[in-house]
Parts: C-alpha cells; sequence; structure tokens
C-alpha cells in the first residue's frame, strides 16, 4: 500500500500570492523598454523561470530577437531589482491563508515537508513569513537542470527526503509545475481554477480546502484506480 510520506510544495501562488508583483515588475520592465503588458502574461510566466520569462515579455513586445546574452541577463537582474523591492515588507501576513494550518498538520503527523520553488527569492519569503523551521529540504533552484515542466526539481526534492516519488504529493498554482509533478511521478493538487489547471486533476481554490486526510486519500485514490 503507498502511503503518504511527504508533502512538496511551490512557494508562488501556494504558500504565498507573489503573481501580482512579479507581474507589476515585469510590467515596469517593459515600459522602460518602451511597450506594455497585459495581465494575460500573468499565467503564462507562473512556474517558469527568471530568465524564461524574460523571454515571454521580450516576445510579447516583438523584442525576443534584439538582446544579447549578457543584456537579457542585465534585464532579468532588473526585474528582479523591481520585483525585490515590492516583496521587502513581506511577513508572515502574507501567508496564503490556510498555509500555516496544514503545514502543522502535517508536521505533527510526521509527514515530511520539501519546497521545489524555481524562485531564486523563495528563500528569502520563507525566512520573512517565518516558515523555514517547518521544511525538511528546500531544493537549490540554482542546482536544478532543467526547469518546469521538466520533472527536476520535485525529482530533487524527493531524492533530498529519501522518498520514492509515489509517496509524495506535489502542490501547485501552474500548469508548467502540474506537468513537473506528474513527470515526476507525483500525484498534483493543484491550487487555484479548473480552468487554467485543465491537466491536474484535484483542484481546490485554496490551501483551506485541503488537510491531511483529502491529500492521504489523493494517494489512495491513486493506488486503488491504477
Ligand atoms: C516562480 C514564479 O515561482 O518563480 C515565476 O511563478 C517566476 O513567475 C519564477 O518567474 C522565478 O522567480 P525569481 O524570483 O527567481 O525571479
Ligand atoms: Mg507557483
Amino acid at each position: 500500500m503507498i502511503t503518504l510520506e511527504a508533502v512538496i510544495f511551490d512557494m508562488d501562488g501556494v504558500l504565498t500570492e507573489t503573481s501580482r508583483q512579479h507581474y507589476l515588475a515585469w510590467k515596469q520592465l517593459a515600459r522602460d523598454l518602451g511597450f506594455d503588458i497585459s495581465e494575460a502574461i500573468n499565467e503564462q510566466v507562473k512556474g517558469i523561470s527568471r530568465l524564461e520569462s524574460l523571454e515571454i515579455v521580450l516576445s510579447a513586445g516583438g523584442m525576443g530577437e534584439r538582446f544579447s546574452e549578457a543584456e537579457k541577463i542585465e534585464l532579468a537582474d532588473k526585474k528582479n531589482l523591481i520585483y525585490q523591492s515590492l516583496i521587502k515588507e513581506f511577513t508572515k501576513e502574507n501567508l496564503s491563508v490556510g498555509a500555516l494550518e496544514l503545514l502543522t498538520s502535517l508536521k505533527s503527523n510526521n509527514i515530511k515537508i520539501a519546497l521545489a520553488s524555481v524562485s531564486k527569492n523563495a528563500q528569502f519569503l520563507l525566512e520573512a513569513m517565518e516558515i523555514s523551521s517547518y521544511f525538511d529540504v528546500i531544493v537549490d533552484p540554482r542546482e536544478v537542470k532543467h526547469g518546469k515542466p521538466a520533472p527536476d526539481i520535485f525529482l530533487m526534492a524527493a531524492k533530498m527526503l529519501g522518498i520514492k516519488p509515489k509517496s509524495c504529493i506535489g502542490i501547485e498554482d501552474a500548469f508548467a509545475g502540474v506537468e513537473s509533478i506528474k513527470s515526476a511521478g507525483m500525484q498534483p493538487i493543484g491550487i487555484g481554477s479548473k480552468a487554467h489547471l485543465y491537466n491536474c486533476n484535484h483542484v481546490y481554490s485554496s490551501l483551506t480546502e485541503i488537510n491531511i486526510d483529502t491529500i492521504r486519500k489523493i494517494i489512495y485514490e491513486t493506488e486503488c484506480c491504477q
């Protein structure tokens, strides 16, 4: 029988809501380059690394081919400085509703907890929101070869925990993140809307809708329906 041994969390859009700040930072960068982006870009950059997100933003402005690799790094750094100025005041008040309750319950039931975020600012947010101590493993995105939707980051989390992927649940808000969880051989839980996360069987609008029993049931159902 497969039992639940670990829950692997994404950060942005799951443990806290930062998509507005990412969007505003990209918008500012685009404006400085002379074009505007619409909020629709938000969904496209969710779960996607900074440099890959930059490519999406530049293409939206018809500037996909304009910059050298070195210039792109400068632009990404510039966006990051704007983003960091927007999240610098984050505190535990910015934790998603239900996050603390879920983390606490997992911990008291001896379920391992990991973070699999591609954001290089995730560590800062963990500390700012005072939840670092809940995590048994925090994957460093710099160590991950292929970003989401590749399975690498979730596989690395499971490996670092020493737990088989099929005993892990991944929680994600991004289409690419759900793909990453599935290709790692884990069951995904989506946070958001079924319209965006149509690749996920278990989608909830917020963390308040899930608890350890919901998560265990998903693992159990997987086994009995395979
Ligand atoms: C993801 C976000 O969690 O992190 C993406 O969903 C973002 O929008 C990516 O581009 C990288 O974040 P950062 O903080 O390293 O620029
Ligand atoms: Mg996310």
